[in-house]
């Protein structure tokens, strides 16, 4: 168990859950639009303007992730060129898994046709057309993208972001006490300082009736640089009163901004939130910043009338994982190196979501199945890893993987000083390095969350709202 621990505090930077649907066909992704030929005046309003509110706005507005805003006119104009450049490279929307080999839940993109439409609107001067045709700026829910939760957990107290323009990883206790033991269909988290608020990774850990008299004992806040990790549940005071640890559901909650919570059918994958339990971050990554400020993010619990019938495994290959990684992961200063692992599956099971994990040395990632009859399954492809945006992919349909298939994994670093993430100038020796939780030292994972495999399961649908 303790394990499980440190794995989760390594992860440096964690997603959201966003499903991918495995479609073996998909050779190219044709987009039905991208058949479609470009109008010959092309303007803001009637145009371009719909795109950019979809596909943009919900990170480009006041106080998201994005460095600007994009919610009209002007501020589009004034960085047009860039918009056509980052739209072409595939930079932006920021969605790293190649859609022309495996598609998730929420991904996010441009279609062919709509990339063209931005650049021809630039190159015919960038007008904005006809009043008439203007949209209103877009609107965006507040408080909660998925609608009136049942329950409300706030930080213990706001959180004090140093001014030092430096990295923040902490680790949060988040304890709560409820009448009385409820289902969780799904937790939202919703970051109180959205500029700051890069990432979030959360278990929830839920005590057994009489094991623990004040959740709200030790600390809420830990520097996760601070000290290993035995003393940190020292220091949050996790365990039950008698020094035994309750019982921890991974991945209860992640966040990476653009990135609405994961809903999962009725009775698949929900969990029993205890009268008395606690929400763990492990961590949450604040983003540098000049000047003091303070984060007062919450959660919101959507609880289920209806005992989840089915609940999801996790295991993961490669580091603290089922399989080994090979060779074994040191990559030398000024190389480029690959490194595999792979793992055979002793039952049937449905993939529901998937999560690499690689550092800042990561350079390109595949992953996919070899059944028994020696069927291949694409599972996903990076091809240009981007450690700031590492999702959870939820697959549109689950992916069955029966008995005696082999899942492959294949990931290539890149340590030479061409790299504009490595963190040594000039480049060093990295590798793994057993409980260390820096992003300067290497991970290589893939972690499954998983159902038992029932008959049926590769047609439900996994593309589901609340209500
Ligand atoms: C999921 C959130 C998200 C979405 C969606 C998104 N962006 Fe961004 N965008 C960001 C963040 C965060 C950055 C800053 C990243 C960085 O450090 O380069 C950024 C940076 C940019 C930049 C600056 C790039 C540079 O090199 O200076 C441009 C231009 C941009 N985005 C345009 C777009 C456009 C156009 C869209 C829609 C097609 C879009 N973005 C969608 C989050 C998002």
């Amino acid at each position: 168990m303790l394990y499980r621990i440190v794995i989760n505090k390594i992860i440096i930077v964690l997603g959201t859950v966003f499903i991918f649907s495995c479609t073996n066909d998909s050779v190219k992704v044709i987009d039905k639009e991208e058949l479609q030929t470009l109008p010959k005046e092309i303007t803001f309003n009637k145009d371009v303007s719909k795109i950019i509110y979809q596909k943009c706005a919900t990170c480009h507005r006041p106080g998201e992730s994005g460095p600007f805003s994009l919610l009209n006119y002007n501020d589009v104009y004034r960085r047009k060129k860039t918009i056509v450049k980052v739209t072409h490279s595939g930079y932006m929307p920021p969605w790293p898994a190649d859609r022309t080999y495996s598609s998730f839940v929420g991904e996010m993109y441009l279609t062919e046709y709509e990339k063209q439409v931005l650049k021809a609107w630039v190159e015919q001067g960038a007008d904005e057309g006809d009043q008439k045709n203007k949209l209103p700026e877009p609107v965006f829910p507040k408080g909660s993208q998925l609608g009136k939760p049942d329950l409300v957990i706030k930080l213990p107290r706001p959180y004090q972001i140093k001014g030092n323009n430096r990295d923040h990883y902490v680790i949060m206790k988040i304890p709560y006490e409820i009448p009385h033991d409820q289902y969780v269909r799904t937790i939202e988290y919703v970051p109180g300082n959205r500029k700051r608020v890069h990432h979030v990774n959360g278990y929830m850990v839920v005590y057994d009736e009489g094991k623990k008299k004040n959740v709200r004992e030790g600390e809420f806040f830990v520097n996760n640089y601070e000290m290993d990790e035995r003393r940190v549940w020292e220091k949050l005071k996790i365990t039950n009163d008698d020094g035994t640890f309750p019982m921890r559901i991974p991945s209860a909650t992640n966040y990476l901004p653009g990135v609405v919570a994961p809903v999962y059918p009725q009775g698949i994958g929900g969990f029993l939130m205890k009268k008395k339990g606690a929400i763990l971050l492990n961590d949450i990554h604040y983003g540098p910043s000049p000047k003091d400020e303070i984060d007062e993010s919450y959660f919101n619990i959507f609880f289920s009338k209806i005992q989840p019938e089915r609940k999801f495994g996790e295991f993961q290959l490669g580091t603290y994982g089922v399989s080994k990684i090979e060779p074994a992961l040191m990559i030398p200063p000024d190389s480029i190196k690959t490194f595999t692992s792979k793992y055979t599956v002793q039952s049937d099971i449905s993939i529901v979501t998937i999560n690499p994990h690689m550092h800042l040395l990561g350079k390109s990632f595949i992953a996919y199945v070899v059944d028994p009859e020696g069927q291949t399954t694409p599972l996903i492809k990076i091809n240009h890893w981007d450690f700031r945006w590492q999702y959870f992919y939820t697959f549109k349909k689950m992916v069955k993987v029966p008995k005696g298939s082999t899942i492959y994994l294949k990931a290539t670093f890149d340590n030479t000083k061409n790299n504009p993430f490595n963190p040594f100038s000039p480049p060093q020796w990295v590798g793994e390095r057993t409980g260390s939780m820096s992003t300067k030292d290497e991970m290589l994972q893939f972690i499954i969350t998983y159902l038992d495999y029932k008959p049926g399961d590769e047609e439900i649908s996994l593309e589901v709202k609340l209500k």
